[in-house]
């Protein structure tokens, strides 16, 4: 065992990740790999918590496949991550539902995040049981290796303060087998979609995706909201809030070009069209490589389902490992 501090961190099996999953978490997953003992999970439990997937195990199936092949082609090295599928991981669900047990059906309701996927989802009362204890799913994969830091976009955030009051409960009543665990969020905290909307996410089809063409993030980048009070090039325009400038400053390295038009749109003196333009160039040269990488796996699937395999029976064992403590601590009789 290394005496290194664990990560866990996933995504949920619900299509491939875009530019938010990555600078709210797989930035930090790909530096912290080589500082931490880091386990990546594809959660498609998770994705069975949503009524649009539910009745599609076949997507679900599928993006575990896609979202793997994301996390490797941006740099997660499988030789250094534990890379594993939650549904595999039956211990997962021991540790859910003894969680289940901690937790008050109010205080589960009581989470801005639900609240807002309910919203933004349409969910209306629509929602399963599954769906409201997902955080406490959440709770059991985090806990199920004892993780310490878990890199996550800001809207992840009431999760771990959950799994945190699970944690603690649990060793207040039965003895301590959990530790604290902190949430660790990314550069930028949450990335706005393409049209303008706070929050990129495939439910707003709003997305630019880590595997999209250079037609397709051409067309998305030109089709960007921006300042919506400028009408002609020569009126000056908003910066501040203004997602076409956002994201230059989260993936044009160039700052002085960044600098330039700022300073030009605010004065009139550049079109929509070269910022836009200026930015397409931007992001294709950060997605060239994550591209190139991600052509080779797609090539070389039985590479991602070995991958996988190892990842999931080694945190099996893990998660074995605690859910053994656990048992013994409620005082379970072992047969
Ligand atoms: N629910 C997370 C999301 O929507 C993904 C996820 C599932 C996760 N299990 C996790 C994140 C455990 C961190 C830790 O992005």
């Amino acid at each position: 065992m290394s005496n290194k501090k664990r990560i866990l961190t996933g995504d949920n099996t619900t299509g491939k990740l875009h530019l938010g999953h990555y600078v709210g978490s797989l930035e930090n997953r790909v530096k912290l790999q080589d500082s931490y003992e880091t386990f990546i999970i594809l959660a498609d439990m998770h994705a069975f918590a949503y009524p649009k997937y539910v009745n599609d195990p076949e997507t679900i199936r599928d993006s575990v496949i896609q979202a793997t092949m994301d996390n490797l082609a941006v740099g997660l090295d499988p030789k250094k991550a534990v890379i594993f599928n939650e549904s595999a991981v039956s211990e997962i669900y021991e540790l859910a539902v003894i969680f289940s047990m901690l937790v008050s059906h109010n205080r589960a309701l009581r989470n801005p995040t639900l609240k807002e996927e309910i919203r933004d989802k349409g969910l209306g009362d629509n929602y399963s049981m599954g769906f409201i204890n997902f955080p406490l799913l959440q709770a059991a994969d985090i806990l199920c290796v004892n993780a310490d830091v878990v890199p996550v976009g800001e809207d992840q955030l009431p999760h771990i303060e959950l799994t945190n009051e699970i944690g603690q409960k649990f060793n207040s009543i039965y003895g301590a087998v959990f530790k604290k665990v902190d949430g660790m969020v990314g550069r930028v905290k949450r990335l706005v979609g393409i049209d303008g909307n706070a929050k990129m996410t495939k439910s707003l089809n709003n997305c630019i995706y880590l595997s999209d063409t250079e037609q397709e993030v051409r067309r998305k980048v030109m089709g960007m909201f921006t300042d919506p009070n400028r009408v002609h090039p020569t009126d000056p325009g908003r910066v501040v809030g203004n997602p076409v400038f956002i994201y230059h400053d989260a993936f044009n390295p160039n700052v002085e070009e960044v600098a330039d038009l700022k300073k030009r749109y605010t004065q009139g003196l550049v079109g929509d069209v070269e910022v836009k333009e200026k930015l397409y160039l931007a992001l294709n040269n950060f997605l060239m490589p994550i591209r190139e990488k991600r052509a080779y796996y797609e090539q070389h699937p039985d590479e991602v389902m070995d991958i996988l395999r190892t990842g999931t029976s080694k945190t099996r064992e893990e998660a074995a490992a605690i859910l053994e403590e656990v048992k013994e601590k409620m005082r379970f009789h072992r047969f």
